[in-house]
């Protein structure tokens, strides 16, 4: 084959696939317009990533929050995971989310996120769901569908941060949640000291690159465990390895949080660790990844009272600029 006639061939394979790519997005923006539209109000759209489960995404994403909050910020959660919905129990949030229909309807449906008592907003299916015993059976397409409804329908209102704590794993609904969520800043990724934390954690760095979010920074949780009595550092779950990791991803290193033990009895009590035990090693550690967070994204102050009122008020069919990841 000659060079031109390669060069012909791969110029047509790759318009097809901008074509194919300019169909998805138009598809993403006739469909995620309702979602841009509920979230016109918030600036920073951030999620909280893991390969592995139970590394503490859901513990960096309460402290994280009540860390910006306690620095000014308005914050969001939203718990996306939606099978193991921990994010109201944690935060000691009880309440149902209000519905504030006006109309009947499915479509009119609307929710107002609770308010938790360390000025969180939090939206969870937790929160309208009947009971805790009763099982969330979505799945498939319907569970895709939900997920986007869902965030479509909620009162967002002005936030500087909003706050996505996703479930374990790189499968569908962390991609349908990534996807749908327009102008996602960027991610954060959690680990352990875990060997296999760090396999698995690189393959969701891969991921979120594939899905085109930014990973702003990777957190390494439970890295050592300060005897309480003695002060011996006990490395748990291994020698760190976090700091490597990043290197090799070359994704940044934002450091690492200690395991704590007053970590229980906050999950228990439904309090962030930052706000019970603001002294404790853990909350510095907190409070250094939320530093982080606000440098990475350039953020030097809250949004101030006019900014908020400005963007509360913005037309509901303003067209911002939308940037839609996959
Ligand atoms: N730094 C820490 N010190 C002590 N305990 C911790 C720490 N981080 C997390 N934990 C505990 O580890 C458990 C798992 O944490 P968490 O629920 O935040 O993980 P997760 O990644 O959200 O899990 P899942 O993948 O199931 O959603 C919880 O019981 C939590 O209290
Ligand atoms: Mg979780």
């Amino acid at each position: 084959m000659t060079q031109s006639a390669t060069d012909k061939e791969s110029i047509s394979e790759q318009e097809r696939f901008e074509e194919l790519k300019r169909k998805v997005r138009e598809q993403l923006v006739a469909t995620h317009g309702p979602i841009a539209q509920a979230l016109r109000g918030v600036k920073y759209r951030v999620a909280i990533f893991s390969g592995k489960g139970g590394v503490g995404k859901t513990v960096s994403t309460i402290n994280l929050g009540s860390a910006l909050r306690q620095m000014g910020y308005r914050v969001g959660i939203f718990d996306a995971d939606i099978h193991g919905p921990a994010v109201p129990k944690s935060l000691g949030v009880l309440g149902r989310m209000e519905t504030v229909s006006e109309h009947v309807g499915h479509h009119d449906l609307r929710f107002d996120p609770v308010l938790s008592r360390y000025g969180l907003k939090v939206v969870s299916v937790a929160s309208i769901w009947p009971g805790e015993e009763v099982p969330i059976m979505w799945k498939g397409a319907h569970k895709m569908r939900s997920i986007r409804y869902f965030l479509s329908a909620v009162n967002w209102g002005v936030l500087d941060f909003l706050l996505v704590d996703l479930p374990p794993g790189t499968g569908d609904e962390v991609q349908t949640v990534m996807s749908s969520i327009p102008n996602l800043g960027g991610m954060i990724v959690i680990t352990t000291p875990q060997g296999i934390s760090a396999m698995v954690c690189s393959k969701a760095i891969s991921a979120a690159r594939e899905l085109n979010a930014p990973v702003l920074g990777l957190i390494e949780n439970m890295s050592v465990l300060v005897c309480p009595c003695c002060g011996t550092r006990i490395q748990l779950f291994g020698q760190s390895r976090g700091e490597q990791l990043a290197r090799m991803m070359e994704v940044p290193f934002w450091g690492n949080i200690p395991l704590a033990t007053e970590m229980g009895e906050c999950v228990d009590e439904g309090v962030p660790v930052v706000v019970k035990y603001p002294d404790a090693p853990v909350s510095q550690a907190f409070r250094q990844m939320a530093a982080k967070l606000l440098d990475s994204l350039r953020v030097e102050r809250p949004m101030s009272d006019a900014e908020a009122e400005m963007l509360a008020h913005r037309p509901r069919d303003h067209h911002e600029h939308e940037h839609h990841h996959f």
